[in-house]
């Protein structure tokens, strides 16, 4: 994880990092660091443990001048988050500092030998073995920097984005990655680097993607040169953002989590703009559309995911077998890339995330593509690694997620996913056009059934309050609402560090039943369909040991209401298009039992956004 930001031109660099920490925050917030070069030539490394703030205190009465520098938020694995292990890391000499995002997995052995070449180093990291070792070449081979960067990377393994700063050459930032994110931006006369094109929107729009295994040198005043290891000079492919500075602002919302919640009935909008064609009775998505034979003839369709985007996963499942009568497998990516799955040319594989750099997730595509899988991927962030590294598929267009606590994005992922699996249905013919049309009319009336859930906020505000002591919660939903009983458990816990669990509602009596006292609060999705008799069975269940429910009911419904402790009413809508909109008074609950909490809404503990470590 970790948030890297660098600069060169001919402004002040400082401010420039800064507000580019600020905005890769969400990567990871155990330490930030800064490393700049003053007009004098001299080198200046501040860093600490903690938030971006803490370093702003921490300098505020130091030499920050300088327009060449580098910055880092660290999501810690390597050694604990303090000073020492934070960013910037020191060659041996000190002459070169270095900010990295990753990890390199053979740092021990490299750090052994350097050791006994008598080298000594100051921290835990494996950062600084780097560093060390690209130094002990650069001085050894007598090489340019660019050049030992080449020949240190490829005696690593595992994954970086590192930019490194001279102090004897203070016109030039070398930078590299491989399976961590990094973009260039192109500005006038001066250069930008990052994890994400965050920090640079406001500056240029002119970026370039940096590809696994190339070698940036940014020279003040000259052109971008891009090399890869093996030396062979790569043009630069300049690519124009489409994204607005608006977008990633808190825009009078205390949180971004809010922010992002009540950004929904847009979002899901968004996600199904120019696809969904109901009067027409018809899909279209540009990103599958090669490969409609595909879909035709697939035997199974296979989803890999982490975390929500996983959620999102159990939820297409249930559209998918319903719609289209495809058999469907739903993977944690973790666990697919290390079980040798059994994958055939017929399978199509569907990588579900949000950031799209998750490095399970990515890794697992890898496998799939390399048996010979159809691989497609259901990304938010456009160009991320793993929207490149998939044969097609489709951006969910949610803008920009900034909370740590995934809450548009999943809705986003679901709308797609079910306009997938109703296209899917087409193309194979396995659902009636009546129906068809029918599920495309709900489908178009979402996202005013989200904004009147966003009006029970104060009713959910006030539930929050009764439970927000409790020590644990369970979530029970069955099919397609089980996926949000475990979306449910997810934010409450990853916010507001209560536990929860997520259970199928009917596995309740198999274990999870003897939890359940006075104390214990019992949050159940039981809307109209076909489960509902089954799941008021549950309510009642849980009624007769005493436990408190809070039900996410239909709308008009009075058989819950007279056994609930709460209720929370929501609009009717098709039972598979439910998750849509059940989720959203668990995303509110979450988020105003954490803040009454006294929690860090948008960066809870131990958490960063964008995973790219194993
Ligand atoms: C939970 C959350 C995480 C992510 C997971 C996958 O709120 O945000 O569980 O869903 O880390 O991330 P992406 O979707 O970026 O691959």
């Amino acid at each position: 994880m970790c948030g890297i930001v660098a600069y060169i031109g001919n402004r002040e660099a400082y401010p420039i990092i800064i507000k580019g920490l600020q905005r890769l925050e969400y990567r990871g917030y155990d330490s930030a660091g800064v490393a700049l070069i003053n007009k004098a030539g001299k080198l200046n490394v501040y860093k600490r443990k903690g938030k971006v703030s803490d370093l702003l205190d921490f300098v505020k009465d130091e030499d920050t001048s300088g327009s060449i520098g580098i910055g880092h938020t660290r999501w810690a694995t390597h050694g604990e988050p303090n000073d020492v292990n934070s960013h910037p890391h020191y060659s041996q000499t000190k002459d070169l500092v270095m900010i990295h995002n990753g990890i390199i997995e053979n740092y021990a052995a490299i750090k052994e030998g350097l050791t006994k070449r008598g080298h000594t180093f100051l921290s835990d990291t494996d950062t600084e073995v780097l560093i060390h070792l690209i130094e002990e070449i650069q001085t050894h081979e007598n090489m340019k920097l660019g050049h030992a960067v080449q020949a240190a990377l490829k005696q690593v393994n595992g994954a970086y984005a590192i930019v490194i700063l001279d102090k004897n050459d203070t016109n030039t930032l070398v930078a590299a990655k491989k399976g961590s994110p990094m973009v260039i931006g192109i500005g006038k006369d001066d250069f930008f680097i990052a994890s994400d094109a965050t920090p640079i929107i406001e500056y240029t729009k002119n970026v370039v993607y940096l590809e696994d295994e190339e070698v940036a040198i940014l020279r003040r005043g000259q052109e971008l040169k891009i090399r890869n290891l093996k030396d062979k000079v790569i043009t630069p492919y300049i690519q124009e953002l489409t994204l607005e500075i608006e977008s990633i602002e808190k825009g009078g919302y205390d949180h971004f989590m809010l922010k992002e919640i009540y950004e929904q009935p847009r979002s899901v909008l968004d996600s199904m703009r120019g696809r969904l064609r109901a009067y027409e009775g018809d899909i279209k998505m540009g990103g599958i559309v090669d490969h409609e034979k595909k879909f035709e003839k697939a035997k199974r369709i296979i989803f890999i995911a982490c975390g929500t985007s996983w959620h999102a996963g159990l939820v297409a499942e249930y559209l998918f077998e319903e719609f289209a009568r495809v058999p469907v497998e739903v993977e944690y990516a973790s666990e697919f890339r290390y079980r040798n799955p059994v994958i055939y040319e017929d399978d199509i594989v569907i990588a579900i995330s949000q950031s799209g750099e998750t490095a399970d997730t990515l890794a697992a595509i890898e496998l799939a593509k390399s048996k010979g899988a159809t691989v497609l991927g259901v990304c938010n962030v456009v160009g991320s690694s793993i929207a490149r590294a998939t044969q097609g598929g489709s951006y969910t267009h949610a803008g920009p997620e900034i909370g740590v606590a995934s809450t548009k994005a999943f809705t986003a992922q679901v709308t797609v996913l079910t306009l997938m699996a109703l296209h899917m249905a087409k193309v194979r013919g396995t659902l009636s056009e009546t129906r068809f049309r029918q599920l495309c009319y709900e489908m178009e009336a979402i996202p005013s059934k989200i904004e009147e859930v966003l009006k029970l906020n104060d009713q959910l505000r006030e539930i929050a309050f009764i439970y927000k002591d409790t020590a644990n919660a369970l979530y029970l939903g069955r099919g397609v609402s089980f996926p949000v009983a475990l979306e449910g458990a997810l934010k409450l816990k990853e916010i507001s560090y209560i536990h929860a669990e997520g259970y199928p509602a009917a596995e309740m009596k198999h274990g999870p039943i003897a939890l359940i006292d006075e104390e214990m609060p019992v949050f159940v999705i039981a809307t109209k369909g076909a489960n509902y008799e089954k799941v008021v069975s549950n309510i009642q269940e849980v009624k007769a040991r005493k436990g408190k429910i809070i039900a996410v009911v239909t709308s008009g419904d009075t058989e819950v209401k007279a056994i609930a402790d709460h209720v929370i009413e929501i609009p009717e809508t098709d039972e598979f298009l439910v998750p849509l909109i059940s989720v959203v008074p668990f995303q509110l609950l979450s988020y105003h039992i954490a803040v009454m909490r006294g929690c860090n809404v948008d960066q809870p503990r131990n958490l960063a956004k964008s995973v790219t470590v194993e």
